[in-house]
């Protein structure tokens, strides 16, 4: 077996119908068995119930209705046979060695020799899920554990046995890695591995101290949550979002399978309280309300909280914690009240367990930091948080504090777990010396790039960086990476610099989203100010900019990760090739807030819809199909689905693993900076006052039935004029140009609308625009 084309998945539960899901949103056709249940008229509902709801499901466990359909049922009675169709075959039913291990002789009889087979166990080691299997079995297997939801949760944990075929293992390695997107964390073969061993010991400790200091669970999450780099749920609310339900199970199978000296027990503690709610179906945001609930009785909709002395619910209070966000970790582990002694409690005895676990658990500290990072969303693993808090402060606090310090923590001394060395980073191994952090092949990092070297170009919103063979990377460093002035101006110099001196450009930076568009901000103040000339001027500074990105003699390739909106979509729709990670969300939005794209936006889908031949033709079929997906701002929730709509062309590359990005997005501006020639300009036959008017007739459909407000209407209304080619009675072809200046006029007129305005008001203050 040199390749996987086919996977199966067995068990059909809320993992294994996700992790089916993921591998078909890869391209890989999934065969999802579960058992037959007694009776069964149809003997394949189990599968295909599970398969449909994940049709529904939100956030959507497929990434395009093509997946779904990669996913096919059956059952374990009628269907084992066709295992033997699988290059590599995943077990996820219950969490019960003896279903397991008989699931296994079952799946060993058909399998061909050779397959890999694995269980996505969170807590049972692989050394007992094998026991007394052939060799052959043992020699093929492995534990390959997902975590929930299986799309959107980037981490795998893998653990090999002794026995395990290395080359077998690497290639379901890389699998994961390459086609599936996920960061593989190689852990040793103990019970709950990293991620959860670690997790489910730093919850239990947080609750359980939560309790013992008198602290309300809001009080808690604010001190477990931000100060930390933890998600704002913090823990009662993280323990919402999985289910209070689950936590006695990991907690207990946890118990019973480590050691008794384990420091994981001793803050394993009978919680009455919790008990409680899971028997009368409080079990978190699945069930009836967790730790917290929105309380609609009577019709409101009043935020609750469960007091932890009474069990009862009460209004949720918003903790005031002085000095809290000033982000100073010492300051608030060094305060001598309830909320200094829970901080310092619940990470005093967390980070030193995860000090305790390298060596026992993971080879070294990247495995646990990465774990945590992507298991749970901590910004910081638990490595970088000792180095942000201080090791040789944090082990005099604990050792005053009567804590044996695990080994790594005593021979820290003075230095840090990591550090830059030459500009490399480098991570301290678990034998005292300081080794550079490789990074796998075909992982290039901007983040490294950056530690050695100067900008090219930079200005307050963007820098320009060379990545190597003569290709450069510009970066947006604006706040949300919104476009601005500045952006356009340093695009401006990047253009007149790539052409004298490089062969390439790539656009793409790491953070959270590629950009979340134009600087609504900026646009308003200018607005408030009546500043249309410099509205104006910027408009038109977007256009000729990407104009010249577009025309430019060496190729432009964009690389997006998490949300490309308006203009930051815009830019996409000028670059040569688009290099996306599978989870961006793309979309011009411009209609949400009041306008319609004017970079280029409305120019460019019209262009593509135009000349990809998917519609009937004539001069309507295109601008209708445009002015469907722009006048209710639509967002595409995957790159998958971001080419249906167009925002991808289908010769645009999707990336499944975010840490890849960069380095094939050079490989794409590398390809085509052979023989390269920039593309010709297009024009278009658009249907004129005509169009227009059944353009609108559409959104006034929707007005009348409540979905449109009177302001989408006069949005509706521009982006109608645009598409349609303008006022002209008689329409030849347009050339781009006629087009940017329709988009331009057309923003100009809503810019300066009031009821555009609140929109920009209300996005700034609370991230949405009002319905006006
Ligand atoms: P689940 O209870 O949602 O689903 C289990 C499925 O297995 C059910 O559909 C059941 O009908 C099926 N099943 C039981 N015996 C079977 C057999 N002999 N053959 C075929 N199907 C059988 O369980 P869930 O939560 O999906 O967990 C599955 C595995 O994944 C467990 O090992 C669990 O520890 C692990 N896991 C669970 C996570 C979670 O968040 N729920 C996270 C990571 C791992």
């Amino acid at each position: 077996m040199s390749e996987i084309r086919k996977v199966a998945v067995i068990g059909a539960g809320v993992m294994g119908a996700g992790i089916a899901a993921h591998v078909a949103n890869a391209g890989i056709p999934v065969l999802l068995l579960d058992i037959v249940p007694p009776g069964a008229g149809n003997r394949n509902i189990v599968a295909g119930t599970a398969v449909e709801k994940l049709k529904t499901a939100d956030p959507a466990p497929f990434m395009s209705p093509k997946a779904a359909r990669l996913v096919e049922t059956g059952n374990i009675e009628d269907d084992l046979g066709r295992l033997a169709e699988a290059d590599w075959i995943i077990e996820a039913v219950v969490e019960r060695l003896d279903v397991k291990q008989a699931l296994y002789a079952r799946i060993d009889a058909v399998r061909r020799p050779g397959t890999a087979v694995s269980s996505n166990t969170s807590t049972i080691a692989l050394e007992k899920l094998t026991a007394g299997l052939p060799d052959g079995f043992r020699r093929d297997f492995l534990v390959t554990h997902f975590f929930n939801p299986p799309r959107y949760m980037r981490l795998m944990e893998l653990v090999t046995g002794p026995e395990t075929d290395t080359a077998l293992a690497g290639r379901i390695a890389g699998f994961a890695d390459r086609v599936l997107g996920k960061s593989v964390v190689r852990c040793k073969d103990r019970p709950g591995f990293i991620a959860n061993r670690l997790g489910v010991a730093w919850i239990q400790r947080a609750i359980v101290e939560a309790i013992d200091l008198g602290l309300s669970v809001e009080e808690a999450d604010a001190v477990m949550g931000r100060p930390f780099g933890i998600p704002k749920t913090g823990v009662f609310g993280l323990v919402d979002l999985v289910g209070l339900d689950l936590m006695p199970h990991i907690s207990a199978s946890l118990k019973a399978a480590l050691p008794p000296g384990d420091a994981f027990h001793a803050s394993n503690r009978d919680l009455p309280l919790i008990r409680r709610m899971i028997a009368e179906g409080y079990t978190g945001r699945k069930g009836k309300g967790g730790f917290y609930r929105l309380n609609r009785a009577g019709g409101g909709k009043v935020k609750e909280a469960v007091d932890l002395a009474t069990g009862e619910y009460r209004a949720s209070v918003k903790p005031e914690i002085e000095g809290l966000a000033r982000g100073d970790l010492r300051a608030l582990l060094s305060r001598e009240d309830r909320i200094g002694r829970y901080a310092f409690r619940v990470m005093a005895e967390t980070l030193t367990y995860a000090a305790s676990l390298v060596g026992e658990a993971s080879d070294d500290i990247l495995a646990i930091d990465e774990a945590m990072r992507l298991g749970y969303n901590w910004k910081w693993g638990p490595f970088e948080l000792i180095d942000r808090i201080g090791g040789a402060w944090f082990a005099a606090r604990l050792t005053a504090a009567g804590f044996t310090l695990p080994p790594l923590l005593a021979g820290l001394g003075d230095r840090t777990f990591y550090r830059i060395a030459d500009g490399r980073r480098q991570a301290l191994s678990p034998a005292g010396t300081y080794a550079d952090i490789v990074r796998p092949e075909g992982v290039l990092w901007l983040e490294d790039i950056k530690l050695a070297a100067q900008p090219v170009l930079k200005n307050g919103s963007a820098s320009l960086w060379e990545i190597g063979d003569g290709v450069v990377c510009f970066e947006f460093t604006s706040k949300g990476n919104s476009m601005d002035a500045d952006i356009m101006a340093l695009l401006g110099r990047t253009i007149d610099l790539v052409e004298k001196k490089y062969r390439a450009l790539v656009i793409y930076n790491e953070g959270p989203n590629f950009s979340v568009g134009a600087n609504l901000g900026l646009a308003l103040f200018a607005a408030n100010i009546a500043a249309w000339g410099e509205i104006e001027k910027l408009v038109e500074a977007g256009q000729q900019t990407y104009k010249r990105l577009k025309y430019a003699p060496f190729p432009v390739v964009a690389a997006p990760s998490g949300m490309a909106l308006g203009g930051g979509c815009e830019i996409l729709l000028h670059a040569d090739a688009v290099q996306a990670h599978a989870e961006s969300y793309i979309g011009l939005v411009e209609c949400g807030v009041g306008l319609i794209p004017a970079w280029g936006g409305c120019k460019e889908m019209l262009g593509r819809w135009q000349s990809a031949g998917k519609l009937p033709k004539g001069p309507m079929p295109a601008p209708a199909r445009v002015f469907e997906t722009l006048s209710v701002a639509t967002v595409a929730k995957s790159a998958a689905e971001a080419r249906d709509l167009l925002f991808l062309r289908p010769t645009d590359g999707i990336t499944m693993n975010r840490y890849r990005l960069l380095a094939d997005a050079k490989a794409r501006a590398l390809a085509l900076a052979e023989n390269y020639t920039p593309p010709k300009p297009f024009e278009v036959v658009l249907p004129g006052p005509a169009g227009k008017v059944a353009m609108t007739m559409a959104a006034e459909g929707f007005a009348r039935r409540g979905i449109a407000t009177k302001h989408d209407l006069v949005v509706a209304g521009e982006l109608a004029t645009v598409l349609s080619g303008g006022p002209a009675d008689i329409i030849d072809t347009l050339g781009e140009d006629r087009i940017l200046e329709l988009e331009q006029e057309g923003f100009m007129r809503l810019v300066r609308t009031n009821a555009t305005l609140a929109r920009f008001e209300s996005v700034l203050e609370t991230g949405k625009p009002v319905r006006n």
